[in-house]
């Protein structure tokens, strides 16, 4: 691989001439600079990002923090964050925090470290960099003060609480996401506040927890506990994709003795059988749309506002059709 010295010597300039051109870092003659790209192209020079980072005290890339990869709506997020990142010639650095702040805090550093240009965040557990790294929080917004893109789950959580009334419940029981989670409060409180309305006995079931290695053994201790209810709001696809499989290894019928909607819209909530109903949110979109804010802030341009995004029901096959 060619060298800055080897740039140097076939464009006749010092290395620190070949240095200011590189980083754009103060003045360099046309002819040089001329010179300069030329020999970079003909030697196929490429810089070394670690050293240009510490000169430049910033890097070509950004961190990304999620809660659990293993929940495939996570990779959703990601995926836009990395559409943006690829168009900025950015990469991407990806923290799985797993709800646990000490992880958190030691990818923080990790990222500090590495001079990162900024930083998306999902994770509950975040905390405002107190760097001046910029941080733009998606989904989860630990900072209400800080730009966010997220999606109206008060909205989200009267979405599943109607769609189920218009089934025909007997009796309810509403999953509660992990209550120091904002979008759990907030799907918590819209459901309720249409529950509270229609008069429909309804039952709380707190998860404490949306990490998907949680869901199989949630979905059996529910079952072994409510018995009773046959409508479940759940707090997100993969718990109750772990209920349908449960509830149909016990022989209970879905949707006919216990019907379900889900909430997040994951790429394998189709291949159910029965196909899962459930309150969908753009994760894509979430991410893109972020991941755009953040690279005006790194490029200095005007940020005006951060973004809510609109939830909507997908109809699918595991609630009762109305009118049965
Ligand atoms: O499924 C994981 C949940 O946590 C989603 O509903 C999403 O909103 C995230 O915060």
């Amino acid at each position: 691989m060619a060298t800055i010295r080897e740039v140097a010597d076939k464009a006749g300039v010092s290395v620190a001439t070949v240095s200011r051109a590189i980083n754009n870092s103060g003045y360099v003659g046309k002819e040089a600079k001329s010179k300069i790209m030329r020999a970079i192209k003909e030697l196929d020079y490429k810089p070394n990002e670690v050293a240009r980072s510490l000169y430049q005290k910033t890097s070509k890339m950004i961190g990304l923090l999620l809660p659990d990869i293993a929940n495939p709506f996570f990779p959703l997020i990601a995926k836009g964050v990395e559409d943006v990142a690829q168009e900025k010639g950015y990469m991407v650095l990806l923290g799985n925090v797993e709800g646990d702040s000490y992880r958190e805090q030691k990818y923080i550093d990790f990222f500090s470290q590495y001079n990162i240009s900024g930083v998306l965040s999902a994770s509950s557990e975040s905390q405002s960099f107190n760097n001046g790294i910029p941080i733009v929080f998606l989904d989860r917004v630990k900072d209400r003060e800080s730009f966010f893109v997220t999606v109206d789950h008060f909205k989200g959580g009267q979405l599943a609480a109607k769609t189920i009334l218009k089934s025909h419940p007997r009796k309810i029981l509403l999953m509660v996401g992990p209550r120091h989670v904002d979008v759990a409060v907030d799907r918590l409180q819209g459901a309720e506040s249409i529950l509270s309305e229609s008069q429909m006995d309804y039952v709380l079931f707190e998860t404490g927890t949306y990490q998907a290695d949680e869901a199989e053994k949630t979905a059996v201790k529910l079952l072994d506990n409510f018995d009773d209810v046959d409508s479940i709001i759940a707090n997100n696809d993969i718990f109750a994709l772990a209920i349908i499989k449960e509830a149909l290894k016990r022989g209970i019928k879905v949707p006919g003795d216990i019907q379900i909607i889900g909430y997040d819209n994951t790429p394998f909530s189709s291949f159910m059988n029965p196909q899962l109903t459930t309150v969908a949110q753009p994760g894509y979109e979430i991410g893109y749309e972020a991941s755009n804010i953040l690279f005006k802030i790194i490029d200095k341009e005007t940020v005006h506002q951060s973004i809510l995004l609109e939830p909507y029901v997908i109809e699918r096959e595991s609630l009762r059709k109305v009118g049965k």
